[in-house]
């Protein structure tokens, strides 16, 4: 069996940091929730000293998560640790994070002490922590531009005083991968007492080198590493931990580690962390980002119609990510993938019709950043003799909204045998007030994942755009429409993409009652 490296996930601490991101108390336990169900090893829940807010939160998660170790962050000295104490006491395994920085700039400028009174600091709050708990975790901040005899001498007091974790941090990411591994395997053969003490990392992203230093400190020894969803946390952020993980996950074999993660929690933790964070995920970020696993060459797409491998070195499953939507067409896309999403479409065509449609779509395509299925519909009805209908159409959409009234929508929308239904509801918004009436209409089981509004065309009668994708069933389904009225293209766009979700399971249930 391969060694196993810790995961030691701060979002609710070092990722709380981030410039404009503050979490409720309800926001923090539904992290920690998911994070216990991801099967991190330790939720480092907040900074009890830092306001009575924060350690209320961090109580209640002591109290409330089972599973993980709960984790605190102290500064040295006595208020912090024992503030630190009253907040994580009651949890099944209760760290206390002691730090204190370590580097000239920090000491001279920050701190203002020398050399020994930084080492006397650290002795005497590692003990004051050591005597609440056997949990006690040691980081010198600014580790990477110390005096690293200094380091060695700091972690060599901290363990004797009982530190059980030492951390090293890269505090402001201005390490690079070499030099930190050498430093992280210098640790292990320096510092005295290291065998007592499990090695960890903690790496900003101010170079973008966050993950490949967290790396290589388990190649130089590490077996705990820090990060938070999504990578967030002060400036650039930190380390993502959803990334060491998969890459853990994935050159296992390289690596010789392996973690205890639940991968398949990943895709919803980072979600969930977007949604309460306000942060979004940029598009194309490993793992997470919306185009992680989306093909748009026609050569690519090609291959992983074949299989699936040729481009694709994680399955999507194992991150959680539902199934669908990974074949975008695009003016680079070829036959293969076009044929793939008409096939989705329920559109089968014989060669000619399909050569037809094939130069309109790259017509299309020049002038789009995407072609969807709307353009798809409205290529086929042009050039070919198949329709594709959408089942279901929006008739009348009509909001009443305001800072007095609660928002209500009715809307009215036309079935596939021609036959009008007409529902209202009341929601926390106007759109979800339109999206609540039409649920109340086609009764679809589905969770709103991706909400974006753009302005297509300029001034004050500007188009507006609203790209949304929905998950039902294990699937996932975009809708988008544009209209100079937002709540109306926003019905619309929620509209197609429930139509895109019916069509795929009427398409699924007729596969499924021919072969019986
Ligand atoms: O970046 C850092 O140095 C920290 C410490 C408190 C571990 O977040
Ligand atoms: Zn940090």
């Amino acid at each position: 069996m391969t060694d196993k490296v810790y995961i030691f996930d701060t979002t609710l601490r070092d990722g709380e940091q981030s410039a404009g991101v503050g979490f409720t108390i309800e926001d923090k336990l539904e992290v920690a929730r998911q994070l216990a169900r991801m099967n991190v090893d330790i939720i480092e829940a907040g900074f009890p000293f830092s306001s009575p807010g924060d350690l209320e939160a961090v109580s209640l998660i002591a109290r409330e998560i089972k599973g993980p170790v709960i984790a605190g962050l102290a500064r040295a000295n006595a208020d912090d640790i024992d503030a630190c104490w009253r907040a994580v006491q009651r949890a099944e395994t209760p760290r206390i994070h002691v730090f204190i920085s370590s580097s000239e700039i920090h000491m001279a400028h920050q701190l203002r002490k020398n050399r020994e009174d930084v080492l006397d600091m650290a002795r005497a709050a590692v003990a004051r922590a050591a005597g609440y708990t056997p949990d006690v975790e040691f980081s010198p901040m600014d580790a990477t531009r110390s005096d690293l005899e200094f380091v060695y001498d700091l972690l060599a007091a901290a363990i004797a005083e009982g530190a059980t974790t030492i951390n090293v941090p890269d505090t402001v990411g201005y390490a690079i991968p070499q030099e930190f591994e050498r430093f992280i395997r210098t640790v292990r053969e320096r510092v005295p007492g290291i065998e007592k003490a499990r090695i960890s990392v903690h790496c900003h992203n101010d170079l973008g080198l966050a993950v490949a230093n967290s790396l290589a400190g388990v190649i130089g020894g590490a077996r705990q590493v820090e990060g938070a969803i999504n990578g967030i946390g002060e400036r650039a952020g930190n380390t993502s931990i959803e990334e060491v993980i998969m890459a853990i996950k994935t050159r296992g074999d390289f690596l010789g580690v392996h973690t205890d993660v639940h991968t398949r929690e990943i895709y919803h933790a980072s979600r969930l962390v977007e949604r309460v964070s306000g942060m979004a995920v940029q598009s194309n970020k490993a793992i997470v980002g919306k185009n992680a696993f989306r093909h748009s060459s026609g050569i690519h797409q090609d291959g992983v119609l074949k299989l699936r491998a040729t481009y694709e070195i994680m399955d999507p499953a194992d991150i959680g990510i539902p199934a669908g939507g990974s074949i975008v067409l695009t003016k680079v896309s070829g036959r293969h993938g076009l044929r793939s999403r008409l096939f989705d479409l329920g559109v089968t065509l014989g060669e000619d019709e399909f050569q037809r449609v094939y130069e309109a779509f790259k017509e299309v395509a020049d002038r789009r950043d995407e072609v969807d299925d709307r353009d798809l519909q409205a290529i086929l009805a042009e050039v070919s003799s198949v329709q594709v209908a959408e089942q279901w159409q929006l008739d009348l959409v009509q909001v009443s909204a305001g800072d007095h009234s609660a928002p209500t929508a009715t809307v009215r929308l036309v079935g596939p045998n021609g036959a009008s239904h007409q529902d209202a509801a009341i929601g926390t918004g106007p759109v979800d007030a339109i999206y609540q009436a039409i649920n109340r209409v086609l009764h679809v089981q589905n969770e709103l994942t991706e909400f974006s509004v753009k302005s297509v065309t300029e001034g004050i009668d500007a188009q507006g755009e609203v790209t949304i994708r929905i998950e039902a069933d294990g699937g996932s389904y975009t809708g988008r429409a544009a209209d100079t009225d937002i709540l109306v293209a926003s019905a619309r766009a929620y509209v197609h993409a429930l139509n895109r979700y019916l069509n795929t399971e009427a398409r699924r249930h007729a596969a499924a009652t021919s072969t019986q």
